[in-house]
C-alpha cells in the first residue's frame, strides 16, 4: 500500500478502464469531476461493447473525450474477451505507467482490469463496489468479488454494498458514496426537461446471458410479454437480437402486436423512455435501480436479488416468466403499475453527488 501511494504522488495519470454500455455512463461524471479538478485522465476502451449504438453514442452524448486506445476485444466468450482486454490493458499499462486506474462495475472489461493492474502494483479504485448477488451462477458475480478485492479504494452506491464489504473484511477500503449513475441521471434528465406522462408505456430491456441462451426461456420471456396490458417498447440488445434470431424466434417476436422492439438507443433516448413509463420490465441490473429515479416501478427477469431495498418496499418485484404463478402474479402487480411522483420515489442511492465525494476521498487519501 505505502508502495502504490509513492507511485501514485511520482506520477499523475489517472486512466480508466471501460469497455461497456454502463461503464460509459458512469464514467462520465467521474471523468468531468476530475478534470475540474485539472487532472490528468486518459481512457482506455476493452472493446467488450464495439456498435455504434452501444459504445460511441455515450461518449459524444456525455461529453467523453475518445478513448486514446480501443483494445478490440468483444465479441467472443468470457475467457476470450477476459483475456485479450486483460493483455491489452497490461501492455497499455506497463506503456504508460499510470498513477492510478478506475474500474466500474462487474463486467469482463472491470475483471480484466483488476488483475493487469493488481499485478502491477498499480493502486486500483472501484466504483460500484460492493453489490452481490450471493449466486456464483450470475457470471457478474466473481467480477465483482475478485475487482473489489483487488482494489484499494472502493466506493459503494448504497449501504447495503457498504455491508457486503464490511462481511468481507473490506470496510477500511470503502467509502459510501451514493451511485454515481444518478448523477449522470440527473444530468440528462435535466437536460431532457419536463417528464411526460400522457402516454404511458412499458419499458423493456432484456440482454442477460441467464434469459438469451435457452431457447425456451426465452419464449417464455415473449408470453409475458404478449400478456401484458400496454405497448411494451423495448430498445433492444444486439445479444438478444442475435439469440432470437438463432432460436428462429424473430419473426415470433415482431409478430407481437403491442410488442415495439426498437434498436438500442443513447442515453439521452433512454431517459426520456424511462421518465414515460408507467412500468419498466428488466433483467438489468442499471436499468432496475434507474427504475426508481425515473418513478416507475420494476418487474424484475432474474432471480437474484441486487438492489436489496428496492425488493423490500415492493418496487423492485421478481418475475419468473417459465413459472405461471409467478407470471400471474407480475401481471396483477404491472395492473396497478402507474408512474410515480418525484416526492414519492424511493431515495437508496445518494443525492446525484457521487462524483464530488469520490472526488474528495481521492484527495484525502493523496491519490490526486
Ligand atoms: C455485458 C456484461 C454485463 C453487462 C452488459 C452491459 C459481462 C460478463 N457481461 O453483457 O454484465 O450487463 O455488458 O450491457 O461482462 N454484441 C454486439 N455488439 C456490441 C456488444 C455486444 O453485437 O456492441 C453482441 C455480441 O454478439 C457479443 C454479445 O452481444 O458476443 C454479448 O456481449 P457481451 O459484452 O459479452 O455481453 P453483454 O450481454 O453485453
Ligand atoms: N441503456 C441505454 N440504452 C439502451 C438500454 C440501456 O442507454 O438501449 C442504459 C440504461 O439506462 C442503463 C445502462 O444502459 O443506464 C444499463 O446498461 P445494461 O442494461 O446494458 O447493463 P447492466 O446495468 O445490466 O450492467
Amino acid at each position: 500500500m505505502g508502495l502504490r501511494t509513492e507511485k501514485a504522488v511520482q506520477e499523475r495519470m489517472i486512466t480508466h478502464i471501460v469497455g461497456n454500455r454502463p461503464q460509459f455512463i458512469k464514467l462520465a461524471a467521474l471523468y468531468h469531476e476530475l478534470e475540474k479538478e485539472g487532472c490528468e485522465q486518459n481512457i482506455i476502451h476493452s472493446g467488450q461493447h464495439y456498435d455504434e449504438n452501444m459504445s460511441d453514442v455515450f461518449f459524444r452524448e456525455l461529453h467523453i473525450p475518445k478513448p486514446y486506445v480501443n483494445l478490440a476485444a468483444g465479441g467472443g466468450s468470457h475467457a476470450q474477451v477476459t483475456a485479450k482486454a486483460m493483455t491489452g490493458i497490461e501492455e497499455e499499462l506497463l506503456r504508460t505507467k499510470p498513477a492510478l486506474i478506475i474500474l466500474y462495475g462487474d463486467t469482463n472489461t472491470t475483471l480484466a482490469g483488476a488483475v493487469a493492474a493488481s499485478k502491477l502494483c498499480i493502486p486500483i479504485v472501484h466504483v460500484e463496489a460492493g453489490p452481490r448477488v450471493h449466486h456464483k451462477s450470475n457470471p457478474e458475480e466473481c467480477n465483482r468479488i475478485v475487482a473489489d478485492h483487488l482494489s484499494d479504494l472502493l466506493f459503494c452506491p448504497d449501504e447495503i454494498s457498504m455491508q457486503n464489504l464490511r462481511r468481507e473484511g473490506l470496510e477500511s477500503r470503502a467509502c459510501m458514496t451514493g451511485d454515481i449513475m444518478y448523477d449522470t441521471y440527473l444530468a440528462i434528465a435535466k437536460e431532457a426537461g419536463q417528464e411526460e406522462t400522457e402516454e404511458e408505456t412499458i419499458v423493456m430491456t432484456w440482454h442477460r446471458q441467464e434469459n438469451t441462451s435457452d431457447r425456451e426461456r426465452m419464449e417464455s420471456i415473449l408470453r409475458l410479454v404478449e400478456r401484458l396490458d400496454g405497448r411494451v417498447v423495448c430498445p433492444m440488445h444486439p445479444r438478444t437480437r442475435k439469440c432470437l434470431r438463432e432460436f428462429g424466434l424473430w419473426e415470433r417476436a415482431e409478430g407481437i402486436p403491442n410488442f415495439d422492439i426498437i434498436e438500442s438507443v443513447g442515453y439521452v433516448e433512454m431517459v426520456k423512455l424511462m421518465q414515460r413509463a408507467k412500468l419498466i420490465l428488466t433483467d438489468s441490473g442499471g436499468v432496475s435501480k434507474e427504475s426508481s429515479f425515473a418513478g416507475a416501478k420494476c418487474l424484475f427477469m432474474l432471480d437474484i436479488d441486487i438492489w436489496e431495498d428496492l425488493s423490500d418496499i415492493d418496487w423492485l418485484h421478481k418475475v419468473d416468466p417459465q413459472d405461471e404463478e409467478s407470471v400471474a402474479d407480475a401481471l396483477h402487480f404491472a395492473a396497478k403499475a402507474e408512474h410515480v411522483p418525484v416526492a414519492d420515489r424511493p431515495k437508496f442511492y445518494g443525492d446525484g453527488h457521487a462524483a464530488a465525494k469520490m472526488v474528495q476521498a481521492l484527495r484525502e487519501r493523496g491519490y490526486i
